[in-house]
């Protein structure tokens, strides 16, 4: 285990390079220029995530409200319980990634991370708006309260918390590198039984309002998880005494464990009650997804014998938003540059 403390960023630094020296306990005079930074995936990323911009507004919620009445109560109450979870964790992602941005000692990085934490902040937005266009205030308010409760929801989420909070507590280089791997768990694995919820209602031609701003919020997360992603890679080549077999095999553990939560999870809230989507399935589309994150951050995967998505219908959301389908028909995308540098096939 390193103690070694990290550094914060200075707020400037006369001595230090505008491209910074290193991602943590680096150099870098913190003036942002991106046109001389140090990583050259860096800029790409930002535009990508400028031309990912979405809000809430943009979508009419009327249809929704119209059919939420006509869902069935399980539905609904899966419906309600994913839009509590989420509203969980992109709540305590927007904080998280503040905290993290502290210690880049490299402005670029910092920079997208700080783009990355207004993102959560439009996420949890989208969760309060489409509540708000469903269901009365009280009930919205207790949906935001069933974290606190729900004890599958509580497992989970501690799950990533802790790892975050050792993180806050210690700030040290091995707890930062662990935290990077709880992010991707968080932004590529924990919403992924939810989404594939919300997606299933939406080939339906139910819901698909709620169902496109789940889809922005996907294609918001990819992005996050490559940044997140880069910088794990970055920080283990910057670093020789963090690039340990332990801590490979760490994160392929962290993915297996997770998988399992996220299973579980999967149980809860769909397990053989929801048309469309059999239990089976799901579960080995959650572990098709640890599997894609693991190799994303170089690390063996936990699930070998599984390659490919058993859920086809997924990949289908990559024609919608290409236009090749007028599935989702709430706003003009236009402005929606989806280019292969943001991942978008990896959805
Ligand atoms: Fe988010
Ligand atoms: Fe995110």
């Amino acid at each position: 285990m390193n103690h070694q403390s990290l550094q914060e960023r200075k707020l400037y630094d006369l001595h230090a390079p505008n491209a910074s020296t290193g991602i943590i306990n680096g150099e870098s005079s913190n003036v942002l220029n991106w046109d001389d930074v140090r990583f050259k995936w860096a800029y790409p990323m930002y535009k990508n995530m400028l031309a990912n911009f979405w809000t809430p507004f943009e979508i009419n919620m009327s249809n929704d409200r119209k059919q939420w009445p006509e869902l069935t109560a399980e539905e609904q109450e899966s419906f309600k319980k994913i839009i509590g979870l989420l509203a969980f964790l992109d709540s305590v992602q927007t904080d998280y990634s503040a905290k993290v941005a502290d210690y880049l000692t490299d402005s670029s990085l910092a920079a997208l991370m700080q783009v990355l934490s207004f993102q959560e902040v439009v996420h949890n937005q989208s969760y309060s708006y489409i509540l708000s266009s469903l269901v009365d205030k009280q009930e919205q308010d207790e949906i935001f309260e069933y974290w606190k409760h729900d004890d599958v929801l509580k497992e989970r989420n501690n799950f990533i918390a802790e790892g975050y909070e050792r993180f806050v507590d210690e700030k040290s280089p091995q707890a930062f590198i662990e935290s990077v791997v709880y992010d991707v768990v968080l932004e590529g694995l924990f919403f992924y039984a939810g989404f594939a919820f919300f997606y299933n209602l939406a080939r339906n031609q139910k819901m698909v309002s709620t169902s496109t701003m789940i889809n922005y919020i996907n294609r918001d997360e990819l992005l996050h998880v490559n940044l997140f992603a880069h910088i794990f890679k970055e920080t283990l080549n910057e670093n020789p005494e963090l690039n340990t077999e332990e801590n490979i095999q760490f994160v392929t553990d962290t993915f297996k464990q997770a998988t399992e939560l996220e299973v579980n999870w999967g149980r809860h809230i769909i397990g053989n009650k929801i048309d469309g989507i059999h239990m089976d399935e799901l579960e080995e589309y959650i572990q098709y997804t640890a599997n894609k994150r693991c190799k994303l951050l170089g690390a063996p995967v936990p699930f070998p014998g599984v390659t490919e998505n058993p859920l086809k219908w997924i990949k289908a959301y990559k024609e919608v938003d290409e236009g090749k389908s007028d599935f989702f028909e709430q706003k003009s995308r236009q402005y929606t540059k989806v280019s292969d540098d943001n991942g978008f096939d990896e959805l």
